[in-house]
């Protein structure tokens, strides 16, 4: 799939604001930094489409944006951003943890993580809340131009052996990089083949 026409639509603070759920959607979440607007961008062949930022916690919104007039592409805020009080914490795990359980247009949530680091716990606890809530969710391991392909490759089989631990299967994953383009295509295949799913 090409992406031919991307625009930015609108930022919410919560999912009642959200542009209305008449088409399939698929969104970006994952640790601050971990680079999901980065991907986003890269998905669309923009520089600036999603702000991106070499700081934690640039993303802070919901926000929405409609490619090829037909599917919406969605960037979280990241979790896990240290400087933040107790109480905008807990304001954005209540946004977050609505937008996903409530979103009824929502076909594939794409967890983001990065493939440079052992298996961390936030990540891991909140795939498990997501399996809870039975949300059907991606894996997306970022930044492979950062290490050398031996390590990556053992980087991503330490994780796949960690998520077994829990999960009787895994999840679809891929690997990506904005800087060389690894990945790309597949996250868009995927996504082509999956927005067959929405039903009004
Ligand atoms: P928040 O909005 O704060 O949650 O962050 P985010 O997940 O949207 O991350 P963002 O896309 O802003 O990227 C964070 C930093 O990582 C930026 O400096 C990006 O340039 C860098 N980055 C993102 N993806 C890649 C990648 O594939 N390779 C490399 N080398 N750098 C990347
Ligand atoms: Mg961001």
């Amino acid at each position: 799939m090409k992406i031919r026409i991307a625009t930015f639509l609108k930022s919410s603070k919560e999912y009642t604001q959200c542009p209305p759920a008449d088409k399939a959607e698929f969104a970006f979440i994952g640790r601050s930094n971990v680079g999901k607007s980065s991907l986003i961008n890269t998905l669309c062949n923009q520089h600036d489409l999603a702000k991106t930022s070499s700081k934690p916690g640039k993303t802070q919104l919901i926000n929405h944006f409609l490619i090829n007039n037909e599917w919406y592409l969605v960037d979280l805020p990241g979790y896990g951003y240290a400087s933040v009080s107790k109480e905008q914490r807990q304001d954005f795990e209540k946004m977050i943890a609505g937008y996903i359980t409530l979103r009824k247009n929502l076909i594939c949530l794409f967890v983001l993580i990065d493939s440079r680091l052992a298996p961390q716990k936030i990540d891991l606890e909140f795939m498990e809340w997501l399996g809870e809530n039975q949300i059907s969710f991606s894996i997306i391991f970022t930044k492979a131009d950062k290490l050398t392909k031996t390590e990556l490759k053992t980087n991503i089989a330490v994780y796949k052996e960690q998520l077994l631990q829990s999960w009787e299967e895994l999840p679809p994953s891929f690997i990506t990089s904005v800087v060389s383009k690894m990945g790309k295509e597949e996250v868009l295949k995927y996504i082509e083949e999956n927005k067959t799913y929405f039903h009004m």
